[in-house]
C-alpha cells in the first residue's frame, strides 16, 4: 500500500457536458458552464488530480472554449485555474485525435468520455487496453456485446471502468433504492423522462442518425430500476413502441427514422420466487412542450409487494419566476453553480460533481494498492460490470423497434445475451 497520487486526467469530448460550449455557442440548457471540466478544475484546486487535457475532433473550437471557460469559470470562482492541454492541436480536424491524447498518458491515469454514443466503445476500449482507468457516460455502449467486451477488458487490464450514471448519487434515488429493498417482490415500475423540442436543434448532428431518445434519456431510469432490482428480479423480455412525426416535421426536419417518444415494455422475473413477475415501462421523449419551466421532466412510480414509491425529480419544491421568462423549477442538488461565501466554487455536494469525484477517489485508491477495481462491484456503484442489464434493455429496445419483434434477455453462463 502506498501514498495516494494525483492522476493526470484526459477529457474526451469538448461539448455541452464537458465545457458547456456547444456547436451553436454557450449551452442554453441547465449546464451553461458544463460539468466535467468545472469539476476537474475544482478537484485540481483541492489537490486530487494533476494535469488535465481535453480532446475533441476539431482543434478550431479551442480558442472559443478557452474564452468561455476563462470568462464563466475563472472569472466567477476564486483560485480556479482553467488551463489544459488540447488535442487536436493547431486548428487540425482529426476524428482519431483521441488516440494521440490517450497515448500521452501513462498506465494508472484516467480518461473521462463524453462523446457521441457510437464513439464510447472504441474510445473506452482503446484507453482500457493502455492500462487507463475509464469513466464513460451513459449509454456505456449501444450494443450488449460491446458492454461485455469492456467488462472483460477492464478485468484483464486491472482498471476501474465505471459508467457515469450520476442519478445513483441523487440522495432521493439512493434513498428510494434502500427503501425498495424492504418492499418485497417487485410488481410494477413506470418512468417518464423528457426534454423540450428545442433539444432537437441542439442534437441535430446525431438525433435519429447516431442514437435515439431511449439511449439518451431512458438510460437514466432504466439504470435506476436495474439498480433497485439488483438481487430482486431480472429482465427477460423487451417490446418497444415509438411515436413519430414531430421530429421529422418543420421546423426540426430530423432524418426520417427519428422517433419522438420511445416506450420500452419490459418483463421482469423474480430471482427468488417462481410465481412473482413484474412489468416495467420506460418512456423517453425529446418532443415535450417548450416553456414547461423545466429542462428535464423526470418522474417514476415503483410498486412492490408491500408498498410503493413515487418520485418527481423535476419539481423539488424550489421554483423561480422571472418577468421575462416565467416560472422555472431548478435543481441545485445536481450542480450548484452559485459561489460560496468566500467566492470559491461551492458545488462539491451536487450529485453531478460527486459522480466524478467518486471515480477519481477509486482511481487514486486502486493506484495506491488500497482497493481492487472489483471491490466496487460489491458496493453497488455503477461499474461496467454492474450496469450490464441497463445496456441489455436499451439494446433490446433498439432491436425491437428495428425488427418489430419482442427481444429476449437471457443469462448464458456468466454472460448476458439477447435473443
Ligand atoms: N449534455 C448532457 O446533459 C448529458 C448528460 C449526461 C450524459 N450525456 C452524454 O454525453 C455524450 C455527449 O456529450 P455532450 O452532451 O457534451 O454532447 P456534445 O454534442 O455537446 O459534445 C460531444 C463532443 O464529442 C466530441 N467528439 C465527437 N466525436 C469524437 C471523437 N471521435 N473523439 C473525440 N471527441 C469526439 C465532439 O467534438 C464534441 O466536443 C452523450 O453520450 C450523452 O448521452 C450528456
Amino acid at each position: 500500500m502506498s501514498e495516494l497520487q494525483n492522476p493526470n486526467v484526459l477529457m474526451c469530448g469538448t461539448g455541452e457536458y464537458t465545457t458547456g460550449w456547444t456547436g451553436s455557442g454557450a449551452s442554453t440548457s441547465d449546464k451553461k458552464i458544463g460539468v466535467v471540466a468545472l469539476t476537474l478544475f475544482d478537484l485540481r484546486r483541492l489537490g486530487k488530480v494533476a494535469d488535465l487535457s481535453m480532446v475533441g475532433v476539431s482543434g478550431k473550437k479551442f480558442p472559443e472554449i478557452r474564452q468561455h471557460l476563462e470568462k464563466n469559470i475563472a472569472g466567477v470562482y476564486k483560485d480556479m485555474d482553467v488551463s489544459f492541454e488540447e488535442f487536436p492541436k493547431s486548428n487540425l480536424v482529426d476524428t482519431e485525435a483521441y488516440k494521440t491524447a490517450i497515448d500521452k498518458l501513462s498506465p494508472g491515469q484516467a480518461v473521462i468520455i463524453f462523446t457521441p454514443d457510437s464513439t464510447h466503445f472504441p474510445i473506452a476500449l482503446y484507453a482500457i487496453e493502455r492500462g487507463l482507468h475509464v469513466l464513460v457516460t451513459k449509454p456505456a455502449t449501444q450494443l450488449l456485446e460491446h458492454h461485455n467486451t469492456l467488462i472483460e477488458a477492464a478485468k484483464k487490464h486491472h482498471v476501474v471502468c465505471w459508467v457515469e450514471h450520476h442519478k445513483r448519487y441523487d440522495p432521493v434515488y439512493s434513498d428510494a433504492r434502500a427503501k425498495a429493498a424492504a418492499l418485497g417482490e417487485f410488481n410494477f415500475f413506470n418512468a417518464w423522462m423528457s426534454q423540450p423540442k428545442s433539444q432537437l436543434e441542439t442534437f441535430r448532428a446525431w438525433a435519429g442518425k447516431d442514437s435515439d431518445i431511449s439511449y439518451y434519456l431512458s438510460s437514466h431510469h432504466i439504470d435506476i430500476c436495474c439498480w433497485m432490482l439488483d438481487g430482486i428480479a431480472v429482465p427477460t423480455r423487451v417490446v418497444a413502441s415509438a411515436a413519430t412525426g414531430i421530429a421529422t416535421s418543420e421546423p426540426y426536419n430530423c432524418v426520417p427514422q427519428t422517433e419522438d417518444t420511445i416506450t420500452l415494455l419490459v418483463d421482469w422475473e423474480s430471482v427468488k420466487s417462481k410465481t412473482h413477475k413484474g412489468t416495467a415501462v420506460y418512456t423517453a421523449s425529446w418532443t415535450a412542450p417548450l416553456k414547461a419551466g423545466i429542462h428535464s421532466a423526470q418522474h417514476w412510480y415503483y410498486m412492490a409487494e408491500k408498498g410503493d414509491i413515487t418520485v418527481d425529480q423535476a419539481h423539488r419544491g424550489y421554483d423561480l419566476t422571472y418577468d421575462d421568462t416565467g416560472k422555472s423549477w431548478v435543481n441545485p442538488f445536481y450542480m450548484k453553480y452559485s459561489p460560496s461565501e468566500s467566492g470559491h466554487f461551492d458545488g462539491q455536494r451536487g450529485y453531478g460533481y460527486i459522480s466524478i469525484e467518486k471515480f477519481i477517489d477509486a482511481v487514486r485508491s486502486v493506484n495506491a494498492g488500497r482497493t481492487q477495481p472489483s471491490d466496487y462491484d460489491k458496493h453497488g456503484l455503477p461499474t461496467i460490470a454492474n450496469t450490464v442489464l441497463t445496456t441489455a434493455i436499451l439494446n433490446a429496445g433498439r432491436i425491437s423497434l428495428d425488427e418489430k419483434r419482442p427481444v429476449g434477455i437471457k443469462n448464458d453462463g456468466d454472460l448476458w445475451v439477447l435473443q
